[in-house]
């Protein structure tokens, strides 16, 4: 009874995801990293995050089937990542898909990875408010969306950045300062308890009424660097520029999605992407959205970095909306589509 077991499958950058939902309920999820082998090279190698996903992904299939108490017999459709993200990787996942769907006989959808984390806590309850605006915050990308039916609509970009991503500046910085990888985890551990009116760290692209919702951090990287270099022996504790610079960052996000709800007359806001596990940001949104009566989205932090689950999550809402299956020619797609 019901629809069909949708299984979905990550791996468009360095986490292999597995995730089943049937009828917007989470049956069983596998997720494995190849984060640590990456460190020393201090951001994603594409060849090596993709001969993880090669070793990684049929174990993390069988790992998620055997949570959910199923069979491959049982799957009654696959949702793949056919993109944006890193190619090498990204084609082992859509193989993968390919392989599984053909031997099973079973529709086969390739979603965007962005309406994938828009998908992410479907499976906790409720469904999405729509009309709603997204900050979409990662490694990869930073964008202000208008996000209708997810399963209907076209996505609406309001916004980008220009230069780096939010997660990108965050790992940057904490090369920078020193900082373990991946850098935004250690700079929200670091900031903790710390000043972060310290130092007043550039707030890029806002109050700019010809660009209101677009992004860029490339130059607030370069003015924490700067700052390090030039103050070698400085008395400002280490943790508060952490604090400082995480602050600017998330001063500018929180402003700026915000401004895009008033500006579209839509009261409802959902953050999502491995940086909306960053605890000052969540913190941020929330004390300003309800100063401004927006109602906020968050996922649990474990569902804003990349998973299988929000590829099956939107992978079961597609199907119960009776969308079209992608063709059997499906191939990746690694840039902006
Ligand atoms: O969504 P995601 O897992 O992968 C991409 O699609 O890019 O996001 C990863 C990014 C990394 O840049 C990582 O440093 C950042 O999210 N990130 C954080 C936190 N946790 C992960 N940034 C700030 N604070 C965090 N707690
Ligand atoms: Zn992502």
């Amino acid at each position: 009874t019901g629809g069909p077991v949708v299984m979905g499958i990550e791996t468009s950058c360095d986490e292999t995801g597995v995730g089943l939902v049937r009828d917007g309920v989470l049956l069983g999820e596998a997720l494995s990293t190849s984060m640590d082998q990456h460190a020393r090279y201090g951001g994603v190698v594409p060849e090596i995050a993709a001969r993880a996903h090669v070793q990684s992904l049929v174990p993390c299939v069988r790992s998620a089937l055997d949570a959910a108490g199923l069979r491959p017999a049982d799957i009654g459709a696959i949702a793949v990542t056919a993109g944006p993200g890193l190619a090498t990787a990204l084609h082992v996942g859509v193989s993968a898909a390919k392989a599984y769907a053909t031997a099973l006989g079973v529709p086969l959808f390739g979603v965007h990875h962005l309406a994938g984390h828009l998908a992410a806590d479907l499976v906790d309850g409720e469904p999405l408010p729509n009309p709603l605006i997204a900050l979409i915050v990662s490694g990869g990308h930073t964008s202000l969306l208008r996000v209708g039916d997810l399963a209907r609509d076209p996505i609406v970009h309001l916004g980008d950045t220009l230069d780096d991503a939010a997660g990108e500046c965050f790992d940057k910085v904490a090369r920078v300062l020193g900082l373990p990888y991946p850098g935004g985890p250690a700079v929200d551990r670091a900031a903790v308890g710390h000043d972060r009116a310290a130092l007043a760290f550039p707030r890029p692209l806002t109050g700019r009424t010809d660009a209101p919702y677009t992004f860029s951090f490339s130059g607030l990287k370069t003015a924490v660097a700067r700052w390090a270099e030039s103050h070698p022996d400085s008395d400002v504790p280490p943790g508060d520029v952490i604090a400082s610079f995480q602050e600017a960052v998330v001063d500018v996000l929180t402003a700026k999605a915000i401004r895009a709800c008033r500006d579209h007359g839509i009261a409802d806001l959902l953050v999502v992407g491995g940086v909306a596990a960053n605890s000052r940001l969540r913190e941020l949104a929330a004390s300003r959205c309800a100063e401004a009566g927006i109602r906020l989205r968050v996922p649990a932090r474990r569902r804003c970095t990349d998973n299988g689950v929000m590829i099956a999550a939107l992978g079961d809402l597609l199907v119960r909306a009776g969308a079209a299956p992608s063709p059997p020619d499906l191939a990746a797609m690694p840039g902006a589509f």
